[in-house]
């Protein structure tokens, strides 16, 4: 396998995750701290008020990350840290703790990819009714503009939000996230366009009142249907079933991304969701597709999928694959085809470049007598689903980098603490952080500037 030499080499983590600190120096609660506060919500009630005690541990941290070699970390802001209440009084203590982490990540030559929002909004805009509310694109809009001002001459790399399936998805339609609700089609359709509008206004920001240039995104996600043979009917079928709008889920690549890259719905959808649609303006939709500059990606999993006799993809009898090779959680089939045609189908129809902003795999890693953190099964995971992304480069798709999905164990949203990520585990008694094999693994591999011994 093979790689550009620019290749942005990295890891990622989102700041609920891993800062713990949950109500220190004026941090305003977030809606997952009120979801994981609430016994019931979460794998055996763990909460994120600790984490990984980021917020204390951070210079450690990146020690690591200089150890590790990364060329850049995938970090995400606590918005209640900055503003408590979501909107009007800045907290200078949560400013101050981005400003020094990403001096101190560029001391150590790592550049900072920032996402605004990963999914811990401030539960007082929740209160107000968070996405459902068309204030939010104000808020959010404001939000941006305290940070650009702040760090926008040293943060060149942006995501805006991160997996809008997955907030309104679990968070607004099966409410097995923070809020927790469940709400009709309807009214998630409309907190999707209010996201996207979102998005845009944060966009424009962005480029109004950062000081350096910048490199704009959204994270998306979906879950790839993946070819169950090389035929170009079964090519065909998974393709075109990769962008359909048919259930009435918020898990829709193309809902999402066609309105901001190509400027409109999907047509499918439109036709398909007509009697739940919102109003949408011309005036929305331009501000949905202000100009991103690359796709943002975050690629685990898929399922294989056949032509049925009709041409339209079907599950083939191996489908998700009973048995096959999986990590601990119950979506993560280990299918790095998955990784290949998105790489390859997204960059044909969208036309951007795009970055694997989270590829990662979780198991029960623990340390060994021999006190090492040994995970073969992780290296096997990063060789395969690596050497799809080199071959889906090779095969004419514009891959610039891949972030690994965690730097550490974190708290993994309902699941708690129980499926491990990270290239470095953590022991959550004690805050040790031991690195993994694949940690090392990984340093080579990017030292190697991405070939395999
Ligand atoms: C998606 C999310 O962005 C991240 O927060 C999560 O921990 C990983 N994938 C693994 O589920």
């Amino acid at each position: 396998m093979s790689f550009p030499k620019d290749f942005t080499w990295g890891a990622a983590a989102a700041a609920y995750q891993i800062e713990g600190a949950w109500n220190l120096d004026g941090r305003g609660p977030s809606v997952w701290d009120v979801f994981s506060q609430t016994p019931g919500k979460v794998f055996e009630n763990h909460t994120g008020n600790v984490a990984c005690d980021h917020y204390h541990r951070w210079r450690e941290d990146v020690e690591l990350m200089g150890e590790l070699g990364i060329k850049a970390y995938r970090l995400s802001l606590s918005w209640s840290r900055i503003l408590p209440e979501g909107t009007g009084a800045v907290k200078e203590a949560g400013l101050k703790f981005y400003d020094d982490l990403i001096d101190s990540l560029l001391a150590a030559g790592i550049q900072p990819w920032v996402t605004l929002f990963h999914w811990d909004l401030p539960q007082a805009l929740q209160g107000k009714g968070g996405f459902m509310n068309p204030d939010m694109v104000d808020w959010f809009g404001n939000y941006a503009a305290v940070v650009a001002k702040r760090l926008g001459a040293r943060v060149n790399h942006w995501m805006t939000i991160n997996e809008p399936p997955v907030i309104l998805g679990s968070g607004y339609q099966d409410g097995m996230f923070a809020p927790g609700l469940k709400e009709s089609y309807e009214n998630c359709l409309s907190a999707a366009h209010i996201l996207l509008k979102s998005h845009g206004r944060a966009v424009q920001v962005l480029r109004a009142h950062c000081q350096g240039p910048q490199q704009i995104s959204i994270a998306h996600t979906s879950r790839e249907p993946i070819p169950a043979t090389d035929s170009a009917e079964d090519i065909e079928a998974a393709r075109g079933r990769y962008f359909r709008c048919v259930e009435e889920r918020m898990w829709n690549l193309a809902w999402w991304a066609d309105p901001i890259v190509l400027g409109n719905y999907p047509e499918e959808g439109l036709k398909n969701f007509e009697k739940d649609l919102p109003t949408i303006t011309d005036a929305d939709m331009a501000l949905i597709s202000e100009p991103i500059d690359y796709l943002a990606y975050n690629c685990y999993s898929g399922s294989k999928v056949q032509a049925g006799p009709d041409g339209k993809a079907e599950l083939s009898p191996e489908g998700w694959g009973i048995g096959n090779p999986r990590g601990t959680l119950p979506w993560l089939n280990i299918a790095p085809d998955a990784i290949y045609w998105a790489a390859r189908w997204q960059t044909e129809r969208y036309k951007l470049p795009i970055v694997f902003a989270e590829n990662g795999f979780c198991n029960t890693d623990f340390v060994h007598l021999d006190g090492k953190a040994h995970d073969p099964q992780r290296i096997d995971f990063m060789t395969r689903y690596l050497t799809a992304v080199s071959r889906a480069i090779t095969d004419g798709a514009d891959v610039q980098g891949y972030f690994y999905w965690s730097i550490l164990d974190n708290f993994e949203w309902a699941e708690g603490y129980k499926d491990r990520f990270g290239l470095g585990h953590v022991d959550y008694q004690t805050q040790v952080r031991t690195p993994k094999d694949s940690f090392y693994w990984y340093r080579d591999l990017i030292q190697r500037g991405g070939t395999l011994v």
